[in-house]
């Protein structure tokens, strides 16, 4: 994987590959133009590195002069062809072809038809190392293509993205954020952790739970542990970059997960905003708040029912159970405004048997899936 500007790329074509098609392209060139002097015409920036390529292996004698397009603003096309340089050259009655490292929309194409045209050329063929059939607008036959390939953004040998990824030797594309990522909530009682549990099978997530995280940690005496540890003793709450490190060596040890549920994180705006610039440096980002929503009175009346049996002391007492959802509904209201805000909170009804509420928490992950 590599990073350029915000964006992560995956390795996408080989070297090996790119040469092959090259060859191909060759061959064919060859073979049309044997006994003939073209001009390969080079559509900068991004065929720069094609067209040495395809120019060392041409046999016969042929000139090379060079054009500079560009429709292309970050990611996506502009649907417009800027001429950024013109021809020098005269292409008057020449045999012309063509260079591109990329036919996308087929925008570029155009442009350069009209240009041929009135530089009054012979006749001119078109070569591109790369073809997005998927995307082509145009009618303009493709004579030489070097590989089609799907319509993903793709960086390297030559193509950029804002400038960078020029000077790669393979191509790279776009990685897809296909990740699901919850930020889990519900009062004490709420069935929290169970639902935590069926999610986490049900969906292949990683739960991550800050508490587990931070008991792992500092019994495993990591340098983390013995730093959040030494705010414990002292007792001092763990300051957020100590908690967000370990949460980012969590999230690091899973880089193939399919996504992940946070659980006791954050429980502040700051953290909130920590988290979200962890995950955008993963590129990807919190998919949704879920919080499981129970009248106050059914969660008193469940708990005091389990510490009959758990000999939880902080569920024996209504009076500590009923501090304990004061102190939730204070902390997760920030937390809540912040997701609110981002369109990404979703309430869900905790009453009901498990599957019910399993029920309703993965309509909402089926539609957040549907979206990618
Ligand atoms: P078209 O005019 O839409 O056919 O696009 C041609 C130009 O867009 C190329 O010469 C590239 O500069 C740019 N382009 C199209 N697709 C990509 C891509 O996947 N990565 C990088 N640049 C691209
Ligand atoms: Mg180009």
């Amino acid at each position: 994987m590599i990073q350029l500007h915000d964006l992560t790329f995956t390795p996408f074509i080989s070297e090996e590959k790119i040469t092959r098609s090259i060859e191909k392209i060759s061959r064919k060139i060859n073979e049309d133009f044997s006994g003939e002097k073209p001009v390969f015409l080079v559509v900068l920036n991004g065929a720069f590195m094609v067209a040495t390529e395809i120019i060392k292996r041409f046999d016969g004698e042929c000139e090379v002069t060079f054009v500079k397009l560009g429709s292309y603003e970050g990611t996506a096309t502009k649907g417009t062809v800027d001429t950024l340089i013109g021809l020098s050259h005269s292409l008057q009655g020449r045999q012309v072809v063509v260079i591109e490292d990329i036919v996308d929309t087929g925008n570029t194409l155009a442009a350069l038809d009209r240009i041929l045209k009135r530089h009054q050329v012979a006749g001119y063929k078109i070569a591109t190392l790369f073809f997005k059939p998927a995307a082509y607008q145009q009618a303009y036959p493709i004579d030489y293509v070097g590989m089609e390939i799907p319509n993903d953004f793709i960086v390297g040998f030559g193509l950029d993205y804002d400038g960078l990824g020029r000077n790669l030797t393979q191509v790279y594309k776009l990685k897809e954020e296909t990740m699901t990522n919850l930020v889990l909530f519900g009062p004490p009682g709420a069935g929290k952790g169970t639902q935590a549990s069926v999610l986490k099978e049900k969906y292949e997530l990683i739960h991550i739970s800050t508490g587990d995280v931070f008991r792992y940690n500092i019994k495993n005496e990591t340098d983390l542990g013995r730093h959040a540890k030494s705010f414990m003793d002292k007792g001092q709450l763990v300051p957020d970059d100590v908690t967000i490190k370990m949460l980012e060596a969590e999230v690091d040890k899973n880089t193939d997960a399919k996504g992940f549920i946070f659980d006791g994180f954050p429980r502040t705006v700051a953290q909130a905003e920590a988290l979200s610039d962890l995950l955008a440096k993963k590129n990807t980002e919190v998919s949704a708040m879920i919080a499981l929503e129970v009248d106050d009175e059914v969660l008193v009346k469940r708990l005091l029912e389990r510490g009959k049996t758990s000999n939880r002391a902080d569920d024996a007492d209504e009076d500590v159970i009923r501090h304990r959802i004061k102190v939730y509904y204070e902390e997760t209201a920030i937390v809540k405004q912040y997701y609110l805000k981002q369109d990404k909170y979703y309430g869900v009804d905790g009453v009901g048997s498990v599957e019910d509420i399993t029920e309703r928490i993965s309509k909402v992950v089926d539609s957040l899936q549907k979206k990618n």
